[in-house]
């Protein structure tokens, strides 16, 4: 009996100074595992005469459930330590302000190519596109202009380098997206009916014009289409972008190497106050430059002119863009200044829609 009283102190004592799971898995064994002290008393019963296994057995079996239940409860006491331990270090204060994340706004030029390529989407318009540095033959001959066409002259026309004794005429960046009409009519043929939004480059710079800047090429080939398409389309196009029903386009005669007839498109617009307001006024705003494709070009593009007619035009996408959003210089598009991205820029959520380009 000393023997099961010395056994009951010196284990409850173990438990209770167990300082974790592992200590206390180990008093476990030491008493209850098959090697333990108590199970070897337990066996020890066999061997004992009968009266005293008849104090002995009860006694002993006494002494295993209660270090199993201080056992337990010392794991029980361990385990809400230890999630109170991590409950104070982990805690989260779910009412301090948020930290500020810096975002980014949208460019308007980005935003504007977004609306365009929306609204021409829904009239049936795939966007193509070409490369900014462009063979002259793509940027001139093919588009029907002469060696010696003005737009050609160094002044206006960045050119790239050649090795010295290369001859061959040098690539230019490209002066407008005009080259993109012949490289979709190589690639798709006709019928064809696609826009193509991108940077061109010409020598230039003031408060409405940048050395780079922005333009949509638009182009329609079928069998019989006419200027009255080229008219609607564009007039279409206008109310759309700039959400106002009475638009009104004035068309000018006008030449470009690679249409015939052609015509500049000015769109009716007021200056009052500084304030632009499209469709109503006196004034008239050159937007774009227009006309039905001439066939040399549509022949440059290997498609046959006797089978196949369609129109194309140039917009300026910058233009528009400073017309619809009332951004007074050009060259601030392209300066960085992010007080100016904040002002003009656009939530990146802020994505357009047919239903938010049409009149309200
Ligand atoms: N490429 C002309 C320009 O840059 C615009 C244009 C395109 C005119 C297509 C007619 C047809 O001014």
């Amino acid at each position: 009996m000393d023997a099961i009283a010395e056994l009951h102190g010196r284990f409850l004592d173990r438990i209770a100074q167990a300082p974790d799971a592992e200590a206390l898995e180990a008093v476990r064994l030491a008493a209850l595992g098959k090697k333990g002290e108590i199970s070897a008393m337990m066996r020890s019963l066999g061997q004992m005469s009968p009266e005293e296994r008849q104090s002995a057995g009860p006694a002993l079996n006494g002494l295993k459930s209660e270090i199993d239940a201080a056992l337990r409860a010392r794991r029980a006491a361990l385990e809400d330590a230890a999630l109170d331990a991590r409950l104070k270090t982990e805690w989260l204060d779910v009412t301090l302000p948020a930290r500020h994340r810096p975002a980014g706004t949208i460019h308007p030029i980005s935003q504007v190519m977004d609306e365009l390529t929306a609204i021409f989407a829904d009239m049936g318009f795939s966007v193509a596109e070409g490369p900014q540095i462009e063979s002259d033959w793509y940027n001139f001959d093919a588009l029907n202009i002469a060696p010696e066409h003005p737009s050609r002259q160094e002044m206006d026309t960045f050119y790239m380098h050649r090795d010295s004794g290369d001859n061959r005429p040098p690539h230019v960046l490209r002066t407008h997206t005009s080259p993109v009409q012949i490289r979709a009519m190589q690639a798709q043929g006709a019928p064809i009916r696609v826009i193509a939004p991108g940077r061109v480059y010409r020598m230039d710079m003031d408060q409405t014009h940048t050395p780079m800047f922005h333009q949509v090429e638009g182009l329609a080939i079928d069998r019989d289409i006419t200027m009255a398409q080229l008219k609607w389309t564009l007039e279409e196009f206008c109310r759309a972008f700039f959400e106002v029903d009475q638009v009104e386009l004035r068309f000018r005669a006008s030449h470009f190497p690679f249409t015939e007839p052609s015509a500049e498109v000015d769109i009716r617009c007021s200056w009052e106050g500084g304030q632009l307001k499209i469709g109503e006024g006196n004034d008239w705003l050159e937007i774009l430059g227009s006309g039905m494709v001439h066939p040399h070009v549509l022949r440059a593009g290997g498609i046959d002119p006797d089978q196949w007619q369609g129109f194309a035009f140039g917009l300026g996408i910058d233009r528009i863009a400073m017309l619809k959003y009332g951004i007074p210089d050009l060259r601030a598009f392209f300066e960085s200044d992010l007080r100016w991205l904040r002002h003009y820029g656009f939530a990146a959520l802020d994505q357009p829609s047919l239903a938010a380009g049409l009149s309200r």
